[in-house]
């Protein structure tokens, strides 16, 4: 643990000398706990405030072609032969992101704990588990389950799966890991602090999932188990195929060194990340950076020229990756409702946003990629995100997905 003066050192250099304000009044625990968050604070994150975040300046865009579903059908067999050896061979891994917040839904647990059941329990973390199951009794070969949780949900998922036995998931196969906090801000840049020992901060984005796995030691454990691929999928998609045979045996036939299950746009407005090249590279242009133009270019055929939504589902290889988290992964800024202490001490809870989070998303890490498969799956079967309570993508839609594809709530 770094003493009072390192920490004071460093503080100082970047004009946050007022995280030690109470320090002389705090208990020796909460000292030495203070003086550990600050060692474990990375500050240059606060550089992303001042506007000049190369990383974030966009390249030239263009289409990108996609394995479409048509394609898919034409070359299944193939597909499934190769994905479904690879998975026997446990060349693939999964990673479930489960280190979000999930504000937008309004649940106070962990999102996975939440119940989509109607007549029954049904948990979100049982739909991944038994949507991964699938694949499992299909191969006859467990599959690494890597989940990646924050500090601020880790202790409550843990205890949940442990508790449900993992949805009979085998425990042996089951890992996790802690993702990193980043610190929040005021407009003008202050940390702010949650009380006069804890500094207010939230999960760093989930772009920084690779390099949580590398830290925690996992990585190396699934290595050794011989995974070559890591299938990663977030938490909101109840019908999110994971381990999909067909979608590895794609890749793997392309030679390429990533792909990303894609879903058509229902309509050209759509508001969702499409996936494109930039500079020639495989990337991702979200839907507020696209012109007009651009929203309503169609190709020969008539589709849609950037008609293929990411739904966070990727295949990327480990090699890459290692190589890729050698560089620096570009950090966003993000107004949020942000509680904190005020210099009297009190705790405020703000009911409009008051600062900046500082987050890392996955979606950049596409852009690092020399090629990435857009490979198209039908939304009806695979898309039934829960971000809000109601309304779009909420757990009323994908209720309704959920029952369309014959599981029963
Ligand atoms: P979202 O972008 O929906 O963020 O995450 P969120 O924090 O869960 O939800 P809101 O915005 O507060 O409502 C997409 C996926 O990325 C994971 C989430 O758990 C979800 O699976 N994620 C997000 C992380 O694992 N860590 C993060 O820091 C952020």
């Amino acid at each position: 643990m770094i003493t009072y003066d390192e920490a004071h050192k460093i503080l100082l250099s970047c004009g946050q000398e007022h995280i030690l304000n109470f320090f002389s009044e705090l208990s020796e625990a909460e000292q030495s706990s203070l003086l550990t968050q600050i060692e474990k604070i990375d500050f240059s994150l606060l550089d992303a405030l001042d506007g000049s975040n190369e990383a974030l300046k966009r390249g030239r865009i263009e289409p990108i072609e996609a394995v479409t579903i048509p394609d898919i059908e034409k070359n299944s067999d193939e597909y499934h032969k190769l994905g479904i050896e690879a998975v026997r061979a446990g060349k693939v891994a999964a990673v479930l992101l489960a280190g979000g917040q999930g504000t937008r839904l309004g649940f106070d647990k962990p999102k996975g704990m939440f119940n989509v059941g109607i007549t029954h329990e049904l948990y979100i973390f049982e739909c991944v588990i038994n949507n991964l199951m699938k694949t499992v009794n299909e191969a006859g070969a467990w599959i690494q389950l890597c989940v990646m949780t924050s500090e601020k949900n880790h202790d409550d998922t843990v205890s949940f799966l442990r508790e449900k036995n993992y949805f009979g998931y085998d425990p042996d196969h089951i890992h996790f890991f802690m993702q990193d906090m980043a610190p929040s801000v005021d407009y003008s840049g202050k940390i702010y602090m949650e009380s006069r020992s804890r500094i207010s901060s939230s999960p760093n984005g989930n772009g920084g999932w690779f390099s949580s796995l590398v830290r925690s030691g996992l990585l190396d454990t699934l290595k050794s188990s011989g995974a070559e691929w890591l299938n990663v999928f977030g938490v909101d998609n109840v019908l999110a195929k994971t381990a999909d045979p067909l979608f590895i045996g794609a890749v793997l036939k392309s030679g390429a060194q990533s792909g990303s299950k894609v879903v058509a746009k229902t309509a050209p407005e759509e508001r969702v990340g499409v996936m494109c090249l930039e500079d020639g590279r495989p990337s991702i242009v979200e839907y507020y950076e696209m012109t007009d133009d651009m929203i309503t270019l169609r190709t020969a055929d008539g589709t849609l020229a950037y008609n293929y939504g990411v739904i966070l589902n990727y295949l990327f290889s480990i090699s890459k990756l290692e190589e890729i988290n050698k560089q620096r992964m570009p950090i966003h800024t993000v107004e949020k409702k942000i509680p904190y202490m005020d210099e009297n001490g009190a705790f405020i809870s703000p009911s409009e946003p008051n600062g900046h989070k500082f987050e890392a998303l996955i979606i950049d890490m596409i852009n690092r990629h020399d090629s990435c498969i857009p490979y198209e799956v039908m939304r009806d079967k695979e898309f039934a995100p829960i971000k809000n309570a109601e309304g779009v993508d909420s757990v009323v839609s994908a209720r309704e997905l959920l029952e369309k594809n014959g599981v029963t709530l």
